[in-house]
């Protein structure tokens, strides 16, 4: 049995996208990885609260706990390409750069190596969750899914599926072979950790539907149709030259991707949308009804891919679409969802600014709940993480501000409250500022000293 952690002090989370709760004198009790307790002050805390054998951490001013990041996208066996290819259109960026890299993951000597560096990026990174898709090779993904097992991180991990339009070297050979390996894939996975509470699951992942014939969308769906605890992941309305081959090799839909989708049976509320830039009202529409989430790139749709898209996200959340933040890495340059945030903020003052003032920016709440709460409702785990309220599994970030002499963190002054400071480590924080990093109450990254 492991021993009761007990947390005192500054704890920082979010109830919705407009409500940051921060509190100065918390304390935060964890049993089994389960946040059993949060005492909003000290003077809440009854006197038998706390059981002599906890292991009782104090946090010291300038330093808090706030709940871990979800990545909502992210391409595993894209780790090392991250940034490259600026100024390709989605399509050619692909063919020259992405395909020839997520060729090596048929290596399993590579694609240990490589998925061992990325998830410790991440993990350090604040990432306590990802949704990842892998590459088209089953082993590879059994890798993965293996690493995030044993590291413990949080994962939806999916073998990729594209059995058309890409080169012979990396097309999967039939629409029946890849639904063969990703049945096999999710089985493996499942195995991993047999119970319900499995830190790494399984999620379907056409790559998108110019690389998927109608026959392996159709035969996906299907295992949606299933099983209905089964994730599925896609990118959807990326970017105009991706619409445009879309319609083209599916005319019957008139252009909605949702329409598409859905004719195929996978479109549910464990539906994850990566993208959504160009959206119709139609689309949103059809977005809301069928309860998709939203993995909102900013850094990917502004740098790679085709040029300077903005999704409407001020719209989505006045329609009530669920919304997360993602690095896409590696069309995004980043491992760091801190970076991902700041592009948030960057590129909805461009929508405000498009938009003629209609959508507003976000607010510094806004987005620190896209990355953490909002990211866990897209992944449907919002009944185990993304906040510290009781019966939340304990995924966190120890974030300490009072080592900005080796961070580049905006440095610590006499009047900061705590709410300047949360805005300076969001704004100009680093890894180097997470001293401690848990996932289900096990520590497991940090550049802190094990506590
Ligand atoms: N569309 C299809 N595949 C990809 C990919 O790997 N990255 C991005 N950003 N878009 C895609
Ligand atoms: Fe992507």
């Amino acid at each position: 049995m492991p021993p009761v952690l007990v947390f005192q002090g500054a704890v920082i989370h979010s109830l919705d996208a407009d409500s940051l709760e921060i509190f100065q004198d918390a304390t935060l009790i964890v049993h089994n990885g389960c946040v059993t307790e949060l005492y909003k002050s000290v003077a809440d805390v009854p006197h038998d609260a706390i059981p002599p054998s906890a292991e009782v951490h104090r946090i010291p001013f300038g330093d808090f706990l706030i709940p871990g990041f979800v990545d909502t996208h992210n391409h595993a066996p894209q780790w090392p390409m991250r940034g490259l290819g600026q100024g390709l259109h989605i399509l050619d960026w692909l063919d020259q750069v992405t395909f020839p890299v997520e060729a090596r993951f048929a290596d399993p000597v590579y694609a240990s190596k490589m998925y061992e560096h990325a998830v410790q990026d991440f993990l350090r990174n604040g990432i306590t969750t990802a949704s990842y898709y892998g590459s088209r090779h089953a082993e590879a993904t059994h890798i993965l899914a293996g690493v995030c097992h044993r590291v413990g991180q949080r994962a939806f991990v999916g073998k990729c599926n594209m059995d058309r339009n890409a080169p012979d070297y990396i097309r999967e050979e039939s629409a029946a072979a890849s639904l063969r390996e990703t049945a096999e894939c999710i089985r493996h996975i499942r195995a991993l950790d047999g119970s319900q509470d499995a830190l790494v699951k399984p999620v379907v992942t056409p790559r998108f539907a110019i690389s998927c014939t109608p026959e392996l969308l159709r035969g996906l769906g299907e295992m949606i149709e299933r099983d209905n605890t089964l994730a599925m992941q896609t990118h959807f309305n990326e970017a105009q030259q991706e619409i445009d081959a879309t319609t083209k090799l599916f005319p019957e839909f008139g252009g909605s991707e949702a329409d598409l989708y859905q004719s195929f049976g996978l479109l549910n509320q464990r539906a994850i949308l990566a993208h959504c830039t160009i959206m119709t009202d139609y689309e949103k529409e059809r977005v809301k009804e069928l309860q998709c989430g939203v993995a909102h790139c900013p850094i990917s749709n502004m740098t790679v891919g085709g040029g300077f898209m903005v999704a409407p996200i001020r719209d989505f959340l006045r329609r009530g679409i669920k919304i997360g933040l993602g690095t896409d890495s590696g069309g995004g340059w980043a491992s760091q969802m801190l970076a991902v945030i700041r592009q948030a903020i960057i590129a909805s003052n461009a929508q405000e600014v498009f938009s003629k003032g209609k959508d507003k920016a976000l607010s510094l709440e806004e987005v620190f709940y896209l990355a953490t709460l909002g990211g866990a409702k897209v992944l449907c785990l919002d009944d185990r993480i993304g906040n510290f309220e009781a019966g939340r599994e304990f995924d966190a970030v120890w974030v300490t501000t009072s080592t900005e002499l080796q961070s580049a963190m905006t440095p610590r002054e006499e009047q900061d409250s705590l709410k300047r400071l949360f805005e300076k480590f969001v704004m100009t924080g680093d890894d180097r500022n997470m001293s401690h990093v848990y996932v289900r109450g096990r520590r497991v990254a940090g550049n802190g000293h094990a506590v």
